[in-house]
């Protein structure tokens, strides 16, 4: 007898038709060029200009001089690709340079060059966690440190949303198997901070590893932009693993982990997502090197988008709008429902900026949001001009009722 399987490609239509019911369908729009922090993108036959305020180049390195300099250098002498996983023969001095400077930085004995910040995160919990071993975690952290722990077959525990207490009761009722206590430092759809002192005292009495996803903290947070950890004044002993991502403050593309030598030996050797695959293009690092010099000597850079900030929040408080409590660069606007992010978002198009509305699952159900980032980039004006563009959509946009919200 044949089987009756299901037609993948009918349950793929029939899924895309359900999410675009619930205003759930997502759409890529092409940018077609980049001016500081204007765009332009593809729009119909044509293509306009957009100011953006929902990118994650906060502190203005990615068109750097410097650092697409470097890039070009580098590719000049040593080609656009590594040729070759690390393990064979892929790794380069570029790569070795890059983390010995991020091991400086952050004033950790070692680090580890990785393809993207997902693939360090698959790697940490792969390589450190077997199936008796328990991660527990933030509700709110990062969908790669979910699948990650889905990946290494671990437990996962769940603990509220930065909830220190919460995060030591889950532990406890795993008191006999390795854990690692996971957290992002800044969290990128909230922007808002761990509580990274209380966690490492759970961790330390628990006698779990603190593991920080500081991709939002890096460049941005601390002495010396060297991040949420440091920030905390938690050294290497607190936390022996840390994730810097190279595509946001510091405007490239990839990841390092850094931390503990012993640990980030084990990784090199064993993490899958570091061994079978190609290592980050040479001239990259070289990118990545120059960014970091910037970033930990630039200050202004870090003064200027704390002063963009601060402009942003008591203008758009000053106006009513109902923002969502944090310092950082990444600023949400709540929603609530699909329909009323997407008409703000568009509203916001229709007067020249670019602030993708923020719609489940990356969101929980019912907290759709604009999620507006800002960066030292911007111009003062840039920023008052969102927040008259804001207030304008807000007043045009009639709220949902609320049936029509749950349904969305
Ligand atoms: C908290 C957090 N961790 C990890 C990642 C993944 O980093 P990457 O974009 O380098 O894969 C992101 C980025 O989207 C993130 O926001």
């Amino acid at each position: 007898m044949a089987p009756e399987r299901p037609d993948l490609r009918a349950r793929a239509r029939q899924l895309r038709e359900d999410r675009d019911a619930r205003l759930l369908r997502r759409h890529r729009r092409t940018v077609l060029r980049r001016d500081g922090m204007r765009c332009e993108v593809e729009d119909g036959g044509g293509s306009r200009w957009l100011l953006n305020f929902c990118g994650n180049d906060y502190l203005g390195l990615s068109q750097h001089f410097a650092v697409s300099g470097a890039l070009q250098d580098a590719a000049a002498t040593d080609g656009v690709g590594s040729g070759g996983s690390h393990l064979v023969c892929g790794h380069h001095a570029r790569h070795a340079a890059l983390e010995r400077e991020i091991a400086d930085w952050l004033q950790v004995p070692a680090a580890l060059v990785l393809g993207s910040g997902f693939a360090a995160n698959l790697a940490v919990l792969q390589a450190l966690l077997g199936d008796d071993d328990v991660c527990v975690q933030d509700r709110l952290n990062h969908a790669s440190l979910i699948d990650a722990a889905r990946l290494a077959g671990c437990r996962l525990r769940r603990y509220p949303h930065a909830d220190a207490p919460g995060a030591l009761r889950q532990l406890r009722t795993l008191p006999d198997t390795a854990a690692i206590l996971a957290t992002d430092g800044v969290f990128s759809m909230d922007g808002d901070v761990a509580p990274l002192r209380e966690l490492a005292v759970v961790a330390r009495v628990q006698q779990a590893l603190l593991y920080v996803d500081d991709a939002h903290g890096i460049g941005v947070r601390g002495p010396d932009g060297r991040g949420s950890v440091a920030e905390a004044r938690l050294d290497v002993e607190a936390v022996p693993l840390q994730l810097v991502t190279l595509g946001k403050a510091l405007g490239g593309y990839g990841a390092v982990l850094a931390g503990d030598a012993d640990l980030i030996a084990h990784l090199a050797e064993t993490a899958r997502p570091y061994v079978y695959t190609t290592a980050l293009p040479p001239a990259q690092a070289a990118a990545s090197l120059a960014a970091v010099r910037l970033a930990r000597h630039e200050h202004w850079r870090r003064e200027r988008l704390a002063a963009l900030v601060q402009r942003f929040r008591t203008r758009a408080l000053g106006q009513g709008l109902d923002l969502m409590a944090s310092d950082t660069p990444i600023q949400p606007l709540r929603c609530g429902d699909n329909a009323t992010a997407l008409a703000l978002s568009a509203a916001l198009d229709a007067a020249g900026f670019w602030v993708t509305a923020i719609r489940p699952p990356t969101v929980p159900e019912g907290q759709a949001r604009l999620r507006i980032t800002l960066s030292a980039a911007h111009a003062d004006a840039d920023v008052d001009a969102l927040i008259d563009a804001l207030a304008r959509a807000r007043d045009a946009v009639p709220a949902q009722d609320p049936a029509a919200a749950v349904q969305a």
